[in-house]
């Protein structure tokens, strides 16, 4: 496999807005500069010069670390890359001082995530908009 794992690349908007749109199947127009400078970090899955996965971490500031949004380009999935940049994100956090890396996921995704090392845990969530 020619894919590599990357830290904190500098990410062509566009590119990771039709990446999010392939894998999540919905439409994405963020501005990804001032979400990521308020992040711990992120990682890219490159392809050559192809943005194919991305994962980022958002921070409390002192020891809890927050999991957001790993995507893998449906051409490109069950082949470890997911499973990768949470490795890397996983290393983002520790490197950065944490103790603990949160992640919330529905019911489907739980195979993923305990195959990457969460174990469950007590949640509380609120749905703000309708
Ligand atoms: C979730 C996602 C990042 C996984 O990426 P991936 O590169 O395919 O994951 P890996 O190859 O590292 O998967 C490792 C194992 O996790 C499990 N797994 C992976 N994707 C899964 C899925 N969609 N549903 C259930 N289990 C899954 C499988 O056991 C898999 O091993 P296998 O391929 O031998 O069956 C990818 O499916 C994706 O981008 N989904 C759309 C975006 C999304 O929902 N992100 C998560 C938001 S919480």
């Amino acid at each position: 496999m020619s894919v590599i794992i990357v830290r904190n690349p500098s990410i062509d908007d566009a590119e990771h807005n039709a990446l999010r749109a392939a894998a999540w199947n919905r439409d994405c127009d963020r501005i990804w500069g001032p979400i990521l400078a308020r992040s711990l970090g992120w990682a890219g899955a490159l392809d050559g010069d192809r943005l194919i996965g991305f994962v980022y971490v958002a921070w409390d500031g002192g020891p809890h670390a927050f999991l957001l949004d790993p995507t893998v380009h449906p051409d490109f999935q069950h082949q470890g890359i997911g499973q990768a940049l949470v490795r890397e994100a996983t290393a983002i956090a520790q490197e950065g001082g944490c103790e603990w890396l949160h992640v919330d996921y529905d019911n489907e995704l739980d195979a993923f995530y305990q195959s990457c090392g969460f174990r469950p845990t007590l949640a509380g969530l609120i749905k703000l908009a309708r």
